[in-house]
């Protein structure tokens, strides 16, 4: 019998200690159901179901027409740099220069380049629940310890005092992501602030992903950490992305900005991995941010729209609540009022919509959260409204 190459493959101890992405998982299963021609409702997907505007995509096309298609600089074109320290000055008032930027095959990998430049093994790392899937893996290959903070009691809202428990004479960074991929809650600025105290007070650092910044609901206002006071600033690494903000996930378009020293020793890491984002993706991501942003307010318009029939939805589900998003696209209910022996757990609620309904959410327990699900309302209202449709046909089914 052939032997199967994955049962002899030594796979590093690094990566074998690694999980697959979920997120990525709920999109293969939405694909797979689709492409056996099944009448799929897809809430799984992390992405914009909007088109990447047209003047971006001409940027692109005249890039291409002009020769721009060789290496860059590993830290980005001149041109790219220049949009994002433009764009920071312009919208908070922040200063950076140009050894402080460095574009990205998109912002994952810019919180990639950040914890491995930064991270010895058993350093901790500490994580509010619910994260991205991405952040503890990534402290796992870089060999640091995760170390999850609570959240839950606040409704995932992290504060200063929660971080100021969690620290230890061995905490080296903390991962900030607001608006948050899952919950879609907003740390106060404020708050953030404060939190960003604690971090020079204990000579730690900070990622603050901001890869949702341009996707806040009132009465929450848009905040960078960019805008904190410099000496704050110091001990941060922001990164960026085009994906969501221009819709442009397959772009693969991101920055990090961050101390001249921190970003020097991200380019060791990217100059040997890989090397420049694509020339072309680049002068797309510069037009992004220097060209008109009408685009934006009316994908925020129909997110806007989405979020509020949804909620009201949810809410209207007996057994489920869920607490209000202040920016992203998801929404992150509890589902444990629905739980019944036949259906114990939240994978078990998503398999039995898969199955039994066609439709696609992702699991809360790869975001540290069991008993919630993520719906993504990045996708049509009618598609949203199909969905929630099958969503309470799981939660009321009685057999
Ligand atoms: C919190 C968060 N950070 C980063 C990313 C990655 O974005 P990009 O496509 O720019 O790599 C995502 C994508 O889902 C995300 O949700």
């Amino acid at each position: 019998m052939a032997t199967k190459i994955s049962s002899i493959f030594p796979v590093s101890e690094n990566v074998a200690r690694m999980k697959a992405s979920s997120t990525l998982a709920a999109m293969q299963a939405a694909d797979a159901l689709r492409a056996a021609g099944v009448d799929v409702v897809d809430l799984g997907a992390g992405e914009p179901d909007f088109d990447t505007p047209q003047n971006i995509k001409d940027a692109a096309t005249e890039a291409m027409r002009a020769g721009q298609t060789k290496y860059t600089p590993t830290a980005g074109t001149r041109k790219l740099q220049q949009a994002v320290i433009d764009f920071y000055q312009r919208e908070f008032g922040a200063g950076y220069e140009r050894n402080q930027v460095m574009a990205t095959a998109g912002g994952k990998q810019a919180v990639f380049n950040a914890v491995v430049s930064l991270i010895n093994p058993d350093d901790e790392v500490l994580i509010p629940k619910p994260y991205w899937v991405t952040f503890p893996e990534i402290v796992t290959f870089a060999r640091g310890k995760s170390v999850p903070i609570e959240s839950e009691s606040n409704d995932f809202v992290l504060t200063a005092e929660m971080v100021r428990e969690a620290v230890t004479s061995r905490t080296r960074l903390i991962i900030l992501n607001s608006p948050s991929n899952p919950s879609g809650r907003v740390i106060p600025p404020a708050e953030f602030e404060r939190i960003m105290e604690i971090v020079a007070e204990r000579g730690m650092y900070a990622i603050s992903d901001e890869c949702y910044l341009r996707f806040v609901y009132p009465p929450a206002t848009v905040f960078s950490a960019a805008s904190l006071r410099p000496e704050l600033r110091q001990r941060l690494c922001i990164a960026g992305s085009f994906s969501k903000t221009y819709a442009m996930t397959g772009w693969r378009a991101g920055y990090s900005l961050a101390n001249a020293d921190w970003t020097r020793a991200m380019l060791k890491v990217q100059g040997h991995s890989t090397s420049n984002t694509t020339s072309i993706s680049q002068a797309a991501a510069a037009e992004a941010l220097n060209g008109p942003q009408g685009s934006v307010a009316t994908m925020l318009k129909e997110y806007t729209r989405r979020r509020e029939w949804l909620l009201k939805a949810l809410n209207e589900i007996p057994g489920l609540r869920c607490p209000q998003p202040e920016g992203a696209f998801y929404a992150f209910p509890d589902v444990r009022g629905c739980l019944r022996d036949e259906l114990k757990t939240s994978a078990e609620f998503v398999n039995e919509l898969l199955e039994k309904e066609q439709t696609v959410v992702t699991d809360g327990e790869g975001f540290g959260a069991d008993g919630y699900i993520r719906i993504s309302y990045a996708t049509s209202l009618d598609r949203l409204q199909e969905g929630v449709k099958r969503i309470r046909r799981v939660c009321t089914w009685k057999s």
